[in-house]
């Protein structure tokens, strides 16, 4: 007999969702950061009563996020890493954002039906971006806080020892500039990317000591001539867009690029029979219900990479669920 697991397996998936959530709201994780608790005491120094934050703490427990041990809870190495305010890859901006966004069935059923994306009402969520400096930042912060732990990931798996300068389309937050910047000590870098983010990203990179090697360029990618670099970057842009519009952007890089630059597009790759990994198959829903874009494989980019004339293309993991197509203009 086939049992029920599997159903009761994703209803439990949005409980965890729900409970990461609220746990990191209620700063459960900042509670334990110093040192391991009891119920008691951690029930105490939330203010909360002992059942309640012990169904919290088990469904953590449970998840990976904290263990038990004589008695007390203690955060795991994940936690400490994307779930505590201090560290450089806090994840607190994408859980912000993914609670306050409205991931409801109803949005996403909507989407289905219209075939638009509907997190923003029907609004492009980049026209949205333009003017609107409160949404731009949110979202912006909650890019740098969900790229932040790739962006570290990847710089050591492709050699720009020989190269100067790093384009960064759509750099969003510069989250991979930093990144490839501390890497590369040779390199410098122009994030490009419209107004509003371009603001926001000043701000987030003026705790780094990187500003004398990075230029910012408030511009249009789609309308305006890519400023001179040997490498263009592109992270979780292709998804954003249907496949034509992937290779228009592929053929302006072409263009544009010195011989010997290279072309990098940063993504979270579907396997190619798209079978998974889940959380591709799960980005790819997302793409749906924010863009008009979507997941794509890896022979899916290096095709487009191929058609718009660049060489040795090469499809790289880098860190978790994070690829490099990389590809060469000779
Ligand atoms: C999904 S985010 C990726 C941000 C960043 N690359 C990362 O991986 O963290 C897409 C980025 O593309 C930018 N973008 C979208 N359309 C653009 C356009 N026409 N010109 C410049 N930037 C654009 C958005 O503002 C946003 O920062």
């Amino acid at each position: 007999m086939v049992d029920d697991t599997l159903v009761w397996d994703v209803i439990a998936g949005r409980i965890s969702y729900n409970t990461l959530i609220v746990a990191h709201d209620l700063e459960i994780f900042e509670k334990l950061s110093d040192s391991s608790k009891t119920l008691l005491g951690l029930s105490n120094e939330l203010g909360l009563e002992e059942r309640p934050v012990e169904a919290l703490v088990l469904m953590l427990v449970n998840l990976g996020f904290v263990v038990s041990k004589n008695g007390k809870y203690t955060l795991t190495d994940v936690s400490k890493k994307y779930l505590l305010k201090e560290s450089e890859t806090y994840f607190g901006g994408m859980l912000a954002l993914s609670n306050k966004s409205n991931w409801t069935c109803e949005q996403l059923k909507q989407s289905v039906i219209t075939n638009s994306p509907q997190v923003y009402s029907g609004v492009d969520i980049f026209d949205a971006h333009i003017d609107d400096n409160d949404k731009s930042e949110k979202f912006t912060h909650a890019m740098h806080s969900a790229s932040m732990s790739a962006a570290l990931g990847w710089p050591d798996k492709v050699d720009l020892s020989s190269n100067h300068t790093l384009l960064d389309v759509g750099g969003g937050s510069g989250a991979h500039i930093i990144g490839i910047l501390k890497y590369y000590p040779h390199l410098s870098a122009v994030l490009l990317d419209i107004k509003t983010v371009i603001t926001a990203a000043k701000k987030l990179l003026s705790e780094y000591n990187l500003q004398a090697r990075i230029k910012f360029v408030s511009d249009d990618f789609w309308k305006c001539e890519f400023p001179k670099a040997d490498v263009h970057f592109y992270s979780q842009i292709f998804h954003d867009w249907r496949e034509e519009k992937c290779l228009l952007l592929a053929e302006k890089s072409f263009q544009s690029l010195p011989e010997q630059g290279k072309i990098i597009i940063h993504e979270m790759l579907f396997d190619d029979d798209k079978s998974g990994p889940l959380m591709a198959s799960a980005g790819n829903v997302g793409m749906m219900a924010w863009t008009e874009g979507k997941q794509y494989t890896g022979s899916e980019v290096k095709k487009i990479l191929k058609k718009s004339g660049f060489q040795n293309i090469q499809i790289m993991p880098t860190t978790g669920y994070w690829s490099v197509v990389v590809g060469c203009k000779i």
